[in-house]
């Protein structure tokens, strides 16, 4: 506590208040438990089968995609949010002026869904223009899940990787609304890159890291995809700064 100042302390606190109302609320309210936590919980238990299988190399990535896909397309989000008044316990969430606000909490204990998930799990919010800024992963699958908002979803193959560039090639340029979703992979997509276009959007982000347990590095790798146009359709990206990034397209 010493080491925090207030400011932080009350943002944080603020923070994990509404984050714990907000998921408290997607997933322990008494008409959501009685009908609808016991389908989530299956759901996430399906997420968590799937994770453990990329994980054990039982499912390659391209096919953790295709699966964890097949998932988000049975979440009947528009259902969900209404159910749970998503406006009204979004409505005091602080938005960031540049940038992504992360939330995280761990699900409460549900039965069906296992005690330890193997993916980690976030809500981003977005405030109007800003974006989850253009970056690729190494050694990560992962999946966004627009809860509410729309925004425009761009995601680009990272073919080969210089020393300070990357080559890429834009694979899909959509505008996504609440209940679409995208994935990535080392092999597929690596690269994406999400801009709200509404007054505030929500994403789920799910993630599971070192895929390969042979291969250290993680995390993101921030790009510009407005690089060099070579032949085919590539583009040599200019690698990034976490900072130059939500700078320029943050
Ligand atoms: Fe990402």
């Amino acid at each position: 506590m010493k080491n925090i100042s207030r400011r932080t302390f009350s943002k944080g606190t603020l923070g994990s208040l509404l984050t714990f109302s907000l998921l408290e609320s997607l997933f322990c309210r008494d008409a959501f438990t009685r009908e609808i936590k016991p389908v989530v919980a299956k759901w996430l238990s399906e997420l968590n089968a799937n994770a453990k299988d990329v994980k054990n190399r039982k499912l390659t990535q391209i096919e953790w995609q295709e699966q964890v896909e097949t998932l988000m397309a049975q979440a009947n989000l528009g259902d969900l949010m209404k159910f749970v008044d998503f406006d009204r316990l979004t409505e005091k969430i602080p938005l960031s002026d540049r940038g992504e606000r992360a939330f995280a909490k761990k699900f409460p204990k549900v039965e069906g869904l296992p005690t330890q998930l193997v993916f980690g799990h976030q809500i981003f919010a977005l405030k109007q223009d800003c974006s989850v800024a253009p970056h690729g992963h190494n050694n990560m699958a992962t999946a966004f899940l627009v809860l509410q908002g729309n925004c425009h979803g761009r995601h680009y193959d990272r073919l080969e990787d210089g020393k300070d560039f990357m080559i890429i090639k834009p694979t899909l340029d959509e505008q996504f609304s609440a209940g679409q979703y995208s994935t990535v992979s080392d092999h597929k997509d690596n690269i994406h890159w999400f801009k709200a276009k509404s007054k505030s959007a929500y994403i789920f982000n799910i993630h599971v890291l070192n895929v390969n347990e042979n291969i250290q590095k993680g995390g993101r790798v921030y790009v510009d995809p407005f690089g060099e146009k070579l032949a085919h359709g590539l583009v040599k990206a200019k690698t990034l700064s976490k900072k130059q990034a939500y700078d320029k397209f943050g």
